[in-house]
């Protein structure tokens, strides 16, 4: 079988173009989404995301304030930073990009964020309330994964899953949201990682694979069964010279080779990544409705 390809681009544009819409309805009320972004350091990568995050706002009409502080910045600093932002009402979501440089305390920081402002889904509170199943902000990339197979009409209900990777960020919430006793979730889901003993056994069984691992070639065609949907959340930089940046990004799977037993593959780069920022505008927007007292 030959994979047919989920366009992440085609639809985080589609749901792009509803929430600008939506902004444009809120700024005839008044009502303008704020979106605060904060970086410490210079990691390439991380001021590749932050730049696209407050491209997308700016896209959409959302208030972008951007806040890039020195790799040095003290942990006192970046709270007094957070508590001006949890203060500005102005502000609806704050992003604190991650990972942090090695001495700040990042959960220190994560629990200083509002949870009402917390787009990122990151706080305890939010987690908490996503794992009992109450309303709550979703993490970003797992929450684009579910819009992903919802709208490519992918079965989640009854089928077999395998998460590979058990990050806060995708691996953990991703599972977490996939056994929720709901609409978009009511899977079985099997979550592998590092000490998993025999990996390619548990992939192989999967209706549908989220490779969550972080390392190039995590997923090969032998662990992959005949019309598996295959969903690739890596980002990987492996050395290129033709390329102008000396770089080009690949996934966790082996795309050329999966792709042929596949029956849906997203592809890297442009799967699950634009579906990410878009989730972020999402719940910048939803925060912004909650604060003026709309229904979200
Ligand atoms: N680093 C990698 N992914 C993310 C994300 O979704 N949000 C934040 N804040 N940092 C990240």
């Amino acid at each position: 079988m030959a994979a047919k390809i989920i366009d992440g681009k085609q639809v985080a544009a589609d749901m792009r173009a509803e929430l600008k819409a939506e902004t444009a309805r809120l700024k005839a009320e008044g009502i303008v989404p704020g979106l605060a972004v904060v970086l410490v350091g210079e990691d390439p990568a991380s001021q590749s995301y932050v730049t696209a995050k407050e491209r997308a706002c700016e896209e959409i009409g959302i208030y972008s304030d951007d806040n890039r502080l020195p790799a040095d910045t003290t942990q006192e600093t970046l709270m007094a930073l957070v508590d001006k932002l949890n203060k500005d009402p102005k502000i609806n979501g704050i992003l604190v990009q991650l990972p942090l440089p090695k001495h700040l305390n990042e959960s220190a920081v994560l629990l200083a964020i509002d949870p009402a402002k917390d787009v990122d889904g990151f706080h305890p509170v939010n987690v908490g309330k996503m794992v009992v199943g109450e309303e709550a902000f979703l993490p970003c990339t797992p929450h684009g994964i579910i819009q992903l197979l919802v709208r490519s009409k992918v079965k989640i209900d009854g089928a077999e899953v395998a998460v590979v990777g058990r990050s806060n960020i995708v691996g953990k919430p991703i599972a977490n949201m996939l056994i929720q006793k709901s609409p978009t979730g009511n899977a079985t889901v099997t979550v592998c990682h590092t000490r998993t003993r025999n990996l390619a056994d548990h992939v192989r069984r999967a209706d549908i694979i989220i490779a969550a691992a972080g390392r190039p070639n995590t997923i090969t065609a032998d662990m992959v069964k005949e019309g598996a949907v295959v969903i690739d959340v890596g980002v990987n930089r492996i050395n290129d010279a033709t390329k102008k940046s000396g770089f080009r990004l690949v996934g966790d799977v082996d795309f050329e080779a999966v792709s042929k037993k596949a029956s849906l593959i997203t592809p890297v780069p442009g799967g699950v990544g634009p579906m990410t920022i878009t989730m972020l505008l999402y719940n910048t927007v939803v925060s912004a409705k909650r604060a003026a007292g709309k229904k979200a």
